[in-house]
């Protein structure tokens, strides 16, 4: 079972205590621009203040005037998300992600939920209204637009972020939509009520970090040479030696003249560790299907959560969850459903390298469980009921060659990524939340057996996230009885 660290302060200063590149994973969702303020204690003196004219260490301290302002330097204090301009803060957030990224390893990877918000204008403070999960939010009080905005323009946060994040050498990977079917409409009639919210998935940067093997060799950290394999597209079977004339061989596919073999490389490179296999979602989606997830005690609405199906399709980038509500002190709750997929995929199920802290990945195989290329479209329907795929549908062949299903993949072992050779198991992968609030990802992370460190400023959260986290060890730690019961049973009657 996984570690639990909950670490009390400010997240930039926690950061930088922590050793560098010791964490897989990070789930995050920072304070919003402009929306909550969540007290006195998350308020800090914010470092390499544009207006900061000395450079020299010294006690900053507020001048009469303005109290957030250091009247010996200018420098700015305040809590993040309370700055007076969007520029403010997304330079604190590049500060906080400088340090995220320190401390991830580079085949890590970082998930930020970000809100956005509209420019004030003439409509009260805030110029627009806010969200409906908002209670305990103070206005900043801002009656003129942010220069750059026009009146209630939307701010782009998210955007200006990932641009800024970038800038300073972030990869950004991947935008997902967070859907909330149970997004509270707003009185305001001249443009849709929002019920999304970005989050951005983020990598190290560039490079390719790790290299893994389709048939099973560990890993390795440098690029390795080719190993050749060839696909036969007309039976699916991957051939280990060059079938004759493989460049210039041709068949009827899919009702056109094309090559027949295609040449791979068993080695494929990783910018960032990702387990697609873990997050396969079913090949037809029932809607009207309530589907519940459980975690620490609670249930909750969301269609994300899926049984690993390895009929699946890839996981999507829009994900449909409602908003959480949690009867703790906590204002800003995020759903389970938005964290587990990341987890699941991101961080290695099977664990990391005791020693290198490389996950260990996954071995597949996969088999081509298609109808004939001749069959009728009844003799595939017939095929897919023999087959067991859903409603029988979503399999079949298209006309002109399209499929509707893809090849089965199956998990045969896991491997590590490294070269460490050790004899002892893996270790449970990290994942690592900044401002953990009441602990949803660490309740996701433990209960999918991962170790958890939670940063908060506030001590009322930690105790929130504390208890939440317990609840989930304990839960956690039933099922694994209940699972060695079952074992011991399989081999006692076995
Ligand atoms: C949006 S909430 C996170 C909610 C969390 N994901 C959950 O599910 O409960 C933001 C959290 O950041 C904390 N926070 C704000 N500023 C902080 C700072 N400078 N350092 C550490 N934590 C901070 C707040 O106390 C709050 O708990
Ligand atoms: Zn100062
Ligand atoms: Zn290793």
């Amino acid at each position: 079972m996984g570690d639990v660290r909950l670490l009390h302060g400010d997240a930039l200063d926690v950061l930088r205590s922590l050793e560098a590149r010791s964490v897989h994973l990070v789930v995050t969702s920072p304070p919003y621009y402009a929306m909550r303020d969540y007290g006195d204690v998350t308020g800090r003196w914010w470092p390499d203040h544009p207006d900061c004219w000395q450079p020299y260490p010294h006690e900053h301290r507020g001048s009469t005037s303005d109290p957030s302002r250091c009247m010996f330097c200018g420098a700015w204090y305040g809590a993040l998300g309370q700055e007076p301009t969007p520029e403010l803060y997304v330079r604190h957030m590049v500060q906080v992600f400088r340090e995220v990224k320190r401390v991830l390893r580079d085949d890590g990877s970082a998930w930020l939920n970000i809100g956005d918000t509209y420019a004030a204008g003439g409509r009260g403070p805030g110029g627009g209204r806010k969200q409906a999960s908002n209670r305990g939010s103070v206005s900043l009080g801002r009656r003129t637009a942010p220069s750059g905005t026009k009146p209630r323009d939307l701010l782009l946060i998210p955007s200006e972020v990932a641009y800024a994040l970038r800038e300073d050498g972030w990869g950004v990977w991947t935008d997902v939509v967070w859907h909330k079917p149970n997004g509270f409409p707003s009185s305001v009639k001249d443009r849709p009520s929002r019920n999304h919210e970005i989050i951005w998935h983020l990598t190290k940067g560039p490079k390719q970090r790790f290299w893994s093997h389709r048939f099973g060799q560990p890993g390795t950290r440098a690029r390795p040479k080719p190993d050749h394999y060839w696909l036969d597209l007309v039976t699916g079977r991957e051939l280990h030696v060059p079938p004759d004339g493989w460049e210039e061989v041709t068949a009827e596919i899919d009702g056109e003249i094309r090559k027949r073999y295609q040449r791979r490389n068993a080695w494929r490179g990783h910018h960032c560790y990702f387990d697609m296999e873990a997050v396969l979602q079913p090949l037809v989606t029932d809607e009207k299907r309530d589907r519940r997830i459980r975690y620490g005690g609670k249930s909750e609405k969301t269609s994300t959560f899926i049984p690993p199906n390895p009929n699946g399709k890839h996981i999507r980038s829009v994900l449909s969850c409602s908003c959480a509500s949690y009867k703790g002190a906590h204002f800003a709750v995020m759903p389970a459903g938005i964290v587990e997929p990341w987890v699941k995929a991101c961080t290695s199920e099977r664990g990391v390298c005791a020693n290198c802290g490389a996950p260990w990945t996954r071995v597949t195989r996969s088999c081509d469980p298609r109808p004939p290329r001749t069959s009728t479209a009844a003799e595939q329907a017939e095929w897919n009921r023999a087959q067991g795929f859903p409603g029988g549908t979503g399999c079949i062949r298209r006309p002109g060659g399209n499929v509707g299903t893809k090849r089965v993949t199956e998990t045969t072992g896991w491997v590590p990524s490294c070269g460490c050779h050790l004899p002892q198991g893996p270790d449970p992968a990290v994942v690592l939340d900044p401002f953990c609030g009441s602990g949803t990802v660490g309740v996701v992370a433990i209960s999918l057996g991962r170790s958890f460190v939670g940063i908060d400023a506030n001590p009322e959260y930690l105790a929130l996230a504390e208890e939440r986290i317990a609840e989930a060890r304990e839960e956690q730690r039933q099922l694994s009885l209940f699972d060695r019961d079952r074992e011991e049973q399989v081999c006692q009657t076995g």
